[in-house]
């Protein structure tokens, strides 16, 4: 996780550096109004300027869309950059030297090797684009081939497409001039060539090279493309997988293609690079490409990053067909929105998409987008005719993917449609997709528990070995800070037999374990939307669900380790670390596993705080006003998680400061001058503390992280 990347102190100092204003205008312009900036929000198609900044708050919030946050929110979202990239983003942009773990000297090595690679790529495909554009072999050759195809020269210098000499070893010689060692000319596969004294020849010779870009544009890899048809040789030859090319976790185009996506709130998937830059050409530029490959859970999780909507583009024959129908399930299991186009007969993006525009493509694409359940259903239908065993066969197989997919509405939905499609009872493929969710997840509980199982066998012969060579088994402890008696790790009925008496602490621990064991995994907040979808007269509107916040534990556990303070209340620092524990079941709750446990301890306090309403109805009056702190429902309460939560951990920090005040003041009335002044200082930085904390008691924000 981030936080063990870069340490607080560092990201507190970034956090604090980072002035909202002069972060968004790198992006977007902006003028003032009043004590605000405004502009035209980068994140939806803005006509008048929608998007606000805030000086004083130090955030940004786009009024039409709802897209916003502070200086890291904007950059990650604009940059689609991960929490950990913004940071670093921030910091180069403020000049904040930012500590990362110290590496051991393997992994420096591994490092500087990557980093090797790369700057290499980056050599290489200069050198192909200028042998593309400058020497006489490239122009006459590789330029002409791309021409000839109706690539224009923008798309060219965009994608930064090059060419490599026929010579077998121009680009070899001329990177080792350059002083590239012949190692990394090996690992990145643009040379070969075996013993260390015979010379090195050219991967790509004499084909035009199509770079793959990561998510942040470095070269990891070359696609070559041979220009004339040569028996037993491949179209394309790519460069191997090395320490920095996996190509299954690639996806060409993303590169230029991420901006669109989240802008237009789709992607399109295509097989190949020539697909990519042909859409490109044709004004449409939200496409990746799998690269003639089945996708894998990585590709997918990357495009999903930046939307759930993806529309798969395939040939009209049999081949592109089945093409579109594998590793779709892989998608709907994701969660995504999958849709089929099928192009005309003969045609395949590339070829089609140099035929039309913008305009003309996207009419064809909404003219022929199916969601994909439809799709399959009607095309495994023609391909059953009336013949009843198969039919059954082709009912499985649809129940098969709608099981997959997790949001139950949009299941529902699908279930509905098919029901009509295949002239079928709905409560009997309700009750068939059942069927398969309830064997999926028993499969999948089986996995996790072998997987568990294997884990604890592993621990265990750990432990023994720690035991015998004397080590001392690192513990999770750490995170909790060095706070309290509580800390001491010891067996459990050690822990509680030091819990004799209550630390000042305990009200404010009790209160945020009430949370924990209420509402467990519940999402502090969760933003809906509604969404239209379907064709024809079959629209459906749905609240979509698109964003949830962090779970109330996960929430906890996050915001006191990140000031290093924990529970010094043993029990509950057992029933916290037990909820932690289950923070990732998507199925736990907390309440029912507390209230069931077998040590009556936990059992007995998990219900105390189930019934528990005098701190709630407390708060709520404070919040919401005398007249609806008396409205005591747990609907009203989890609705309020987002303030409630983050204020139950806000007043537990304050009366740690509260009491490093106390203390503080003490030693003053007896201590010498000397330190007397130092104390002074001490005071007024946890007065200063203090005072924010009132401050965020008073108007407390939650920041999304
Ligand atoms: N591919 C590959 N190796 C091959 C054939 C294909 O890596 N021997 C990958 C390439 O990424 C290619 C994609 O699969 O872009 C789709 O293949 P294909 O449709 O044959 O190539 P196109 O991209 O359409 O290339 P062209 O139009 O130039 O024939
Ligand atoms: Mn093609």
């Amino acid at each position: 996780m981030f936080w063990e990347m870069i340490d607080q102190v560092t990201i507190g100092r970034i956090q604090d550096a980072a002035q909202i204003v002069e972060v968004v205008s790198d992006f977007v312009t902006l003028r003032k109004r009043g004590a605000n900036y405004v502009g035209l929000c980068p994140f939806h198609e803005d006509r008048n300027p929608s998007f606000y900044v805030s000086p004083a708050k130090n955030i940004c919030k786009c009024f039409a869309c709802g897209e916003g946050g502070t200086p890291i929110h904007f950059v990650m979202k604009h940059e689609q950059m991960t929490y950990y990239e913004a940071l670093k983003y921030l910091a180069k942009k403020y000049h904040i030297e930012v500590v990362e773990k110290e590496f051991t000297d393997e992994e420096k090595r591994a490092q500087s090797d990557r980093e090797s690679m790369f700057i290499l790529n980056e050599y290489a495909r200069d050198y192909f684009v200028k042998t593309l554009h400058e020497h006489p072999e490239g122009k006459a050759v590789g330029l002409s081939y791309f021409r000839e195809r109706g690539f224009r020269d923008d798309i060219i210098k965009k994608f930064q497409l090059g060419y490599s000499l026929e010579q077998r070893d121009a680009f070899s010689i001329e990177a080792q001039k350059a002083g590239y060692q012949r190692d990394y000319l090996l690992k990145t596969g643009l040379s070969t060539g075996g013993e260390s004294d015979r010379p090195l020849i050219d991967r790509f010779r004499g084909r035009v090279l199509f770079p793959v870009h990561t998510l942040s544009g470095k070269v990891v890899a070359f696609g070559g493309r041979i220009l004339k048809k040569v028996e037993n040789t491949g179209k394309y030859v790519n460069s191997p997988e090395s320490d920095i090319y996996s190509k299954s976790s690639e996806l060409y185009g993303i590169y230029f293609a991420k901006n669109a996506i989240v802008k237009q709130d789709k992607c399109f998937l295509v097989e190949g690079y020539t697909d990519v830059l042909s859409m490109h050409q044709a004004g449409i530029e939200n496409v990746v490409a799998s690269s003639g490959t089945a996708l894998t859970r990585g590709q997918i999780r990357m495009i999903h990053r930046f939307s759930e909507n993806i529309t798969v583009l395939y040939d009209g024959d049999v081949a592109g067909i089945n093409a579109a129908l594998r590793g779709i399930d892989l998608l709907l299991e994701d969660g995504m929105n999958v849709k089929v186009v099928l192009l005309p007969e003969g045609e395949d993006p590339d070829s089609f998409a140099k035929k039309q525009n913008a305009e003309s493509f996207h009419r064809y694409i909404g003219e022929n987008e199916s969601d994909f359940i439809r799709f399959k259903t009607e095309l495994l239908l023609q391909q059953v005719g009336n013949d009843p065993i198969k039919r059954a066969g082709l009912i499985s197989n649809v129940v098969e993917s709608i099981a997959l997919i997790p949001n139950r509405i949009k299941r529902s939905v699908y279930i509905q449609q098919s029901g009509l499609l295949l002239n079928m009872d709905e409560r009997v493929l309700i009750a068939e997709v059942n069927r398969v969710r309830k064997r999926n997840y028993e499969r999948k509980r089986e996995e996790r528990n072998r997987e568990e199982a294997r884990k604890e066998q592993e621990e265990t012969r750990r432990g023994q070995e720690a035991e015998r060579t004397g080590s001392v088994r690192g513990s999770r402890d750490e995170a909790h800070g060095e706070t309290g008696a509580g800390s001491v790790g010891t067996a459990p009925s050690m822990r509680r037999l030091a819990a004799t008496s209550k630390s000042p602490y305990d009200r404010f621990e009790r209160a945020i374990l009430r949370y924990v064991v209420r509402y467990g995994n519940i999402p502090l907040y969760r933003k809906f939307e509604e969404r239209k979808w379907g064709e024809g007269n079959q629209v459906f509107h749905e609240n979509v669900l698109v964003e949830e916040g962090p779970g109330v534990t996960e929430f906890v556990q996050f915001d006191l380790a990140r000031d290093r303070i924990g529970f010094t209340n043993p029990l509950y620092r057992q029933m916290f670390e037990e909820a932690c524990d289950h923070m990732t079941d998507a199925g736990f709750n907390a309440g029912h596993y507390f209230l069931c446990h077998s040590d009556p301890e936990v059992s007995k306090l998990a219900s105390e705080l189930m019934s528990d309403r005098y701190e709630l109805s407390k708060i709520h009056a404070k919040i919401l006003g005398e007249e609806e702190g008396d409205k005591d429902s747990r609907l009203l309460e989890e609705n309020q998680l987002y303030h409630l939560v983050p204020r139950a951990t806000t007043e537990l920090k304050n009366a740690y400061i509260l009491q490093k005040i106390k203390e503080v003041r003490e030693e003053m009335k007896r201590s010498n001058p000397e330190r007397h002044v130092e104390l002074m200082g001490q005071l007024k930085q946890f007065q200063e503390v203090r005072k924010v904390l009132a401050k965020e008691l008073g108007e407390r924000i939650v920041l999304r992280y």
